[in-house]
Protein backbone atom coordinates (compact mmCIF):
# COMPACT_ATOMS: atom_id res chain seq x y z
CA UNK A 1 0.00 0.00 0.00
CA UNK A 2 1.42 3.44 -1.25
CA UNK A 3 0.80 6.61 1.29
CA UNK A 4 0.56 9.36 -0.66
CA UNK A 5 0.94 13.21 0.35
CA UNK A 6 0.84 14.86 -2.67
CA UNK A 7 -1.27 15.52 -5.85
CA UNK A 8 1.22 15.47 -8.49
CA UNK A 9 2.37 11.96 -6.77
CA UNK A 10 -1.06 10.61 -6.85
CA UNK A 11 -1.91 11.52 -10.19
CA UNK A 12 1.32 9.55 -11.51
CA UNK A 13 0.27 6.84 -9.29
CA UNK A 14 -2.89 6.36 -10.88
CA UNK A 15 -1.75 7.48 -14.72
CA UNK A 16 -2.46 3.63 -15.79
CA UNK A 17 -5.66 3.16 -13.57
CA UNK A 18 -8.84 2.98 -15.35
CA UNK A 19 -11.02 1.14 -12.69
CA UNK A 20 -10.56 3.07 -9.60
CA UNK A 21 -12.59 3.14 -6.27
CA UNK A 22 -12.57 6.08 -3.81
CA UNK A 23 -13.61 5.82 -0.66
CA UNK A 24 -13.36 9.25 1.19
CA UNK A 25 -12.82 9.80 4.72
CA UNK A 26 -11.69 11.89 7.50
CA UNK A 27 -9.77 9.41 8.96
CA UNK A 28 -10.18 7.76 12.57
CA UNK A 29 -11.53 4.84 10.89
CA UNK A 30 -13.74 2.26 12.35
CA UNK A 31 -15.43 -0.66 11.06
CA UNK A 32 -17.88 1.08 9.09
CA UNK A 33 -15.04 2.68 6.92
CA UNK A 34 -14.09 -0.57 6.78
CA UNK A 35 -16.98 -1.50 5.31
CA UNK A 36 -17.38 1.37 2.54
CA UNK A 37 -13.35 0.04 1.60
CA UNK A 38 -15.26 -3.70 1.47
CA UNK A 39 -17.78 -2.75 -0.99
CA UNK A 40 -14.84 -0.63 -3.05
CA UNK A 41 -12.76 -3.60 -3.59
CA UNK A 42 -15.42 -5.77 -4.90
CA UNK A 43 -15.78 -3.27 -7.53
CA UNK A 44 -12.53 -1.86 -8.44
CA UNK A 45 -9.26 -3.18 -9.36
CA UNK A 46 -8.11 0.02 -7.55
CA UNK A 47 -9.23 1.51 -3.96
CA UNK A 48 -7.39 4.76 -2.84
CA UNK A 49 -9.12 5.88 0.59
CA UNK A 50 -8.66 9.95 1.10
CA UNK A 51 -7.81 10.61 4.65
CA UNK A 52 -8.56 14.44 5.24
CA UNK A 53 -9.68 15.97 7.99
CA UNK A 54 -11.35 19.01 5.84
CA UNK A 55 -11.67 22.76 7.49
CA UNK A 56 -14.21 24.31 5.31
CA UNK A 57 -17.06 21.78 6.45
CA UNK A 58 -16.44 22.72 10.54
CA UNK A 59 -17.80 25.92 11.71
CA UNK A 60 -15.94 28.22 13.97
CA UNK A 61 -17.40 26.62 16.88
CA UNK A 62 -16.99 22.83 15.77
CA UNK A 63 -15.02 20.56 16.71
CA UNK A 64 -12.15 20.73 13.90
CA UNK A 65 -8.88 21.06 16.59
CA UNK A 66 -9.99 18.01 18.17
CA UNK A 67 -11.10 15.82 15.55
CA UNK A 68 -9.29 12.86 16.22
CA UNK A 69 -6.86 12.15 14.18
CA UNK A 70 -5.06 8.74 14.13
CA UNK A 71 -3.07 8.39 10.26
CA UNK A 72 -0.77 5.32 11.75
CA UNK A 73 -3.22 3.14 13.25
CA UNK A 74 -5.52 3.66 10.00
CA UNK A 75 -2.64 3.12 7.53
CA UNK A 76 -2.43 -0.21 9.55
CA UNK A 77 -6.18 -1.02 8.87
CA UNK A 78 -6.22 -0.11 5.18
CA UNK A 79 -3.04 -2.27 4.78
CA UNK A 80 -4.74 -5.00 6.14
CA UNK A 81 -7.90 -4.33 4.14
CA UNK A 82 -6.01 -4.70 1.27
CA UNK A 83 -6.16 -0.85 -0.18
CA UNK A 84 -3.52 0.25 -3.20
CA UNK A 85 -3.38 3.72 -1.81
CA UNK A 86 -4.14 6.32 0.97
CA UNK A 87 -4.19 9.52 0.03
CA UNK A 88 -3.54 11.91 3.09
CA UNK A 89 -2.62 15.47 2.00
CA UNK A 90 -2.07 18.56 4.05
CA UNK A 91 -4.72 21.01 4.07
CA UNK A 92 -2.12 23.68 1.93
CA UNK A 93 -1.53 20.72 -0.34
CA UNK A 94 -5.72 20.56 -0.74
CA UNK A 95 -6.30 24.51 -0.29
CA UNK A 96 -3.28 26.47 -1.26
CA UNK A 97 -4.80 29.47 -1.14
CA UNK A 98 -5.13 28.55 2.44
CA UNK A 99 -3.31 31.44 4.72
CA UNK A 100 -3.67 30.68 8.83
CA UNK A 101 -7.38 30.59 9.65
CA UNK A 102 -8.63 32.03 7.08
CA UNK A 103 -10.13 30.40 3.54
CA UNK A 104 -11.39 32.98 2.09
CA UNK A 105 -9.82 33.04 -1.27
CA UNK A 106 -10.95 29.55 -1.99
CA UNK A 107 -13.31 29.02 -4.34
CA UNK A 108 -16.24 26.90 -2.95
CA UNK A 109 -19.45 25.05 -4.37
CA UNK A 110 -22.58 26.29 -3.27
CA UNK A 111 -25.23 23.46 -1.98
CA UNK A 112 -28.90 23.48 -2.64
CA UNK A 113 -31.48 24.46 -0.60
CA UNK A 114 -31.59 21.36 1.10
CA UNK A 115 -27.89 22.00 2.31
CA UNK A 116 -29.62 24.29 4.76
CA UNK A 117 -31.98 21.77 6.37
CA UNK A 118 -31.67 18.97 8.94
CA UNK A 119 -27.87 19.06 10.18
CA UNK A 120 -27.29 22.25 7.50
CA UNK A 121 -29.78 24.32 9.39
CA UNK A 122 -27.42 23.60 12.40
CA UNK A 123 -24.19 24.01 10.57
CA UNK A 124 -24.52 26.74 8.01
CA UNK A 125 -21.70 26.21 5.11
CA UNK A 126 -20.96 22.83 5.85
CA UNK A 127 -22.20 20.90 2.97
CA UNK A 128 -21.21 23.66 0.85
CA UNK A 129 -17.39 22.31 2.32
CA UNK A 130 -18.63 18.81 1.81
CA UNK A 131 -19.52 19.40 -1.84
CA UNK A 132 -16.11 21.62 -2.36
CA UNK A 133 -13.64 18.87 -1.04
CA UNK A 134 -15.75 16.03 -2.70
CA UNK A 135 -15.39 17.55 -6.23
CA UNK A 136 -11.81 18.26 -5.48
CA UNK A 137 -11.03 14.43 -4.94
CA UNK A 138 -13.03 13.68 -7.37
CA UNK A 139 -11.09 15.75 -9.85
CA UNK A 140 -7.77 14.73 -8.42
CA UNK A 141 -8.31 11.05 -8.36
CA UNK A 142 -10.58 10.55 -11.13
CA UNK A 143 -12.24 7.66 -9.94
CA UNK A 144 -14.77 5.46 -11.71
CA UNK A 145 -16.91 4.91 -8.47
CA UNK A 146 -16.77 6.48 -5.10
CA UNK A 147 -18.46 4.94 -1.83
CA UNK A 148 -20.10 6.93 0.88
CA UNK A 149 -22.06 5.95 4.19
CA UNK A 150 -25.65 5.84 4.42
CA UNK A 151 -25.11 7.37 8.23
CA UNK A 152 -24.84 10.40 6.64
CA UNK A 153 -27.42 10.35 4.67
CA UNK A 154 -28.09 13.94 3.98
CA UNK A 155 -24.11 14.04 2.86
CA UNK A 156 -25.03 11.05 0.51
CA UNK A 157 -27.64 12.90 -0.84
CA UNK A 158 -25.44 16.13 -1.61
CA UNK A 159 -22.99 14.41 -3.42
CA UNK A 160 -25.93 12.60 -5.58
CA UNK A 161 -26.85 16.06 -6.69
CA UNK A 162 -23.34 17.20 -6.81
CA UNK A 163 -22.28 14.07 -9.22
CA UNK A 164 -26.22 14.37 -11.28
CA UNK A 165 -25.95 18.05 -11.60
CA UNK A 166 -22.04 18.78 -12.09
CA UNK A 167 -22.60 15.91 -15.00
CA UNK A 168 -19.79 13.67 -13.28
CA UNK A 169 -18.67 10.47 -14.73
CA UNK A 170 -18.59 8.85 -11.24
CA UNK A 171 -20.33 5.82 -9.88
CA UNK A 172 -21.96 6.58 -6.38
CA UNK A 173 -22.55 3.55 -3.99
CA UNK A 174 -23.95 3.79 -0.66
CA UNK A 175 -22.94 1.64 2.04
CA UNK A 176 -25.11 0.85 4.60
CA UNK A 177 -24.38 1.54 8.66
CA UNK A 178 -22.49 -0.41 10.94
CA UNK A 179 -23.36 -0.22 14.42
CA UNK A 180 -22.86 -1.52 17.47
CA UNK A 181 -24.14 -4.79 19.39
CA UNK A 182 -26.52 -1.90 21.04
CA UNK A 183 -27.05 -0.76 17.85
CA UNK A 184 -25.59 2.96 17.88
CA UNK A 185 -24.18 3.92 14.74
CA UNK A 186 -20.45 3.62 14.36
CA UNK A 187 -19.00 7.07 14.63
CA UNK A 188 -15.26 8.68 14.69
CA UNK A 189 -17.09 11.01 16.99
CA UNK A 190 -17.98 7.93 19.48
CA UNK A 191 -14.60 7.40 20.84
CA UNK A 192 -15.92 11.36 22.85
CA UNK A 193 -18.47 9.60 24.91
CA UNK A 194 -18.24 8.01 28.10
CA UNK A 195 -18.80 4.50 28.75
CA UNK A 196 -22.30 5.54 30.45
CA UNK A 197 -23.33 8.02 27.42
CA UNK A 198 -22.71 4.83 25.34
CA UNK A 199 -25.36 3.24 26.72
CA UNK A 200 -27.65 6.19 26.38
CA UNK A 201 -26.59 6.67 22.47
CA UNK A 202 -28.27 3.72 21.90
CA UNK A 203 -31.57 5.19 22.34
CA UNK A 204 -31.36 7.55 19.34
CA UNK A 205 -31.48 4.18 17.18
CA UNK A 206 -34.06 2.98 19.12
CA UNK A 207 -36.47 5.55 18.90
CA UNK A 208 -35.73 5.97 14.95
CA UNK A 209 -37.12 2.25 15.29
CA UNK A 210 -39.64 3.13 16.93
CA UNK A 211 -40.89 5.71 14.42
CA UNK A 212 -39.95 3.62 11.42
CA UNK A 213 -42.23 0.70 13.37
CA UNK A 214 -45.20 3.04 13.22
CA UNK A 215 -45.07 4.19 9.98
CA UNK A 216 -45.32 0.61 8.73
CA UNK A 217 -48.52 0.50 11.00
CA UNK A 218 -49.93 3.07 9.16
CA UNK A 219 -49.49 5.68 11.22
CA UNK A 220 -48.84 9.06 9.19
CA UNK A 221 -48.98 11.51 11.99
CA UNK A 222 -44.51 12.28 11.33
CA UNK A 223 -44.83 15.49 13.67
CA UNK A 224 -46.71 13.80 16.75
CA UNK A 225 -44.41 10.58 16.00
CA UNK A 226 -40.94 13.04 15.95
CA UNK A 227 -42.07 15.14 18.95
CA UNK A 228 -42.58 11.93 21.32
CA UNK A 229 -39.37 10.61 20.27
CA UNK A 230 -37.88 14.21 21.17
CA UNK A 231 -39.85 14.20 24.12
CA UNK A 232 -38.32 10.87 25.23
CA UNK A 233 -34.90 11.50 24.35
CA UNK A 234 -34.70 15.26 25.65
CA UNK A 235 -36.22 13.17 29.31
CA UNK A 236 -33.23 11.11 29.13
CA UNK A 237 -30.47 14.26 28.83
CA UNK A 238 -29.92 14.35 25.19
CA UNK A 239 -30.17 17.57 23.48
CA UNK A 240 -32.48 16.70 20.33
CA UNK A 241 -31.49 19.24 17.15
CA UNK A 242 -34.07 17.73 14.72
CA UNK A 243 -35.86 13.94 14.07
CA UNK A 244 -37.23 14.20 10.67
CA UNK A 245 -39.64 11.76 8.55
CA UNK A 246 -38.28 12.39 4.54
CA UNK A 247 -38.95 11.48 1.56
CA UNK A 248 -35.66 9.53 1.02
CA UNK A 249 -35.85 10.17 -2.37
CA UNK A 250 -35.93 13.96 -2.62
CA UNK A 251 -35.35 14.19 1.06
CA UNK A 252 -38.48 16.69 1.33
CA UNK A 253 -40.95 16.52 4.18
CA UNK A 254 -42.55 12.96 3.64
CA UNK A 255 -46.05 13.05 2.34
CA UNK A 256 -48.26 10.48 3.82
CA UNK A 257 -48.81 8.46 0.85
CA UNK A 258 -45.13 8.20 0.32
CA UNK A 259 -43.72 5.25 -0.80
CA UNK A 260 -39.82 5.75 0.05
CA UNK A 261 -39.54 7.45 3.48
CA UNK A 262 -36.35 8.00 5.84
CA UNK A 263 -36.30 9.08 9.48
CA UNK A 264 -33.35 11.11 10.52
CA UNK A 265 -32.36 12.70 13.57
CA UNK A 266 -29.23 14.52 15.18
CA UNK A 267 -29.12 14.83 19.02
CA UNK A 268 -26.39 15.75 21.31
CA UNK A 269 -25.38 13.95 23.87
CA UNK A 270 -23.22 16.37 26.21
CA UNK A 271 -20.77 17.86 24.04
CA UNK A 272 -21.10 15.17 21.64
CA UNK A 273 -22.77 15.54 18.12
CA UNK A 274 -24.50 11.86 16.84
CA UNK A 275 -26.62 11.25 13.55
CA UNK A 276 -28.24 8.58 12.55
CA UNK A 277 -31.23 7.54 10.53
CA UNK A 278 -33.40 4.52 9.59
CA UNK A 279 -34.86 4.11 5.81
CA UNK A 280 -37.85 1.97 4.71
CA UNK A 281 -40.36 1.36 1.51
CA UNK A 282 -43.80 0.90 2.35
O1 LIG B 1 -18.09 11.77 5.64
C1 LIG B 1 -16.95 12.26 5.78
O2 LIG B 1 -16.07 11.70 6.46
C2 LIG B 1 -16.63 13.59 5.14
O3 LIG B 1 -17.72 14.46 5.20
C3 LIG B 1 -16.09 13.47 3.70
C4 LIG B 1 -17.12 12.86 2.76
C5 LIG B 1 -14.83 12.60 3.71
C6 LIG B 1 -15.72 14.85 3.16
O4 LIG B 1 -14.76 15.49 3.94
Amino acid sequence: MQIIETVAALRSALKHQTNTALVPTMGNLHAGHLHLVALAKQQAACVVVSIFVNPLQFGANEDLANYPRSLEADCEKLAAAGVDIVFAPSVIEMYPQFDGDQLNQTMTITAPDIANELCGASRPGHFSGVATVVAKLFNIVMPQLAVFGKKDFQQLHIIRELVKQFNLPITIIAGDTVRESNGLAMSSRNGFLTAAQKNTAAQLHQELNAIKLQIQHGNTDFNALTMDASERLQATGWLVDYISVRNSISLAPAASQDQTIVILAAAKLGNTRLIDNVDLLR
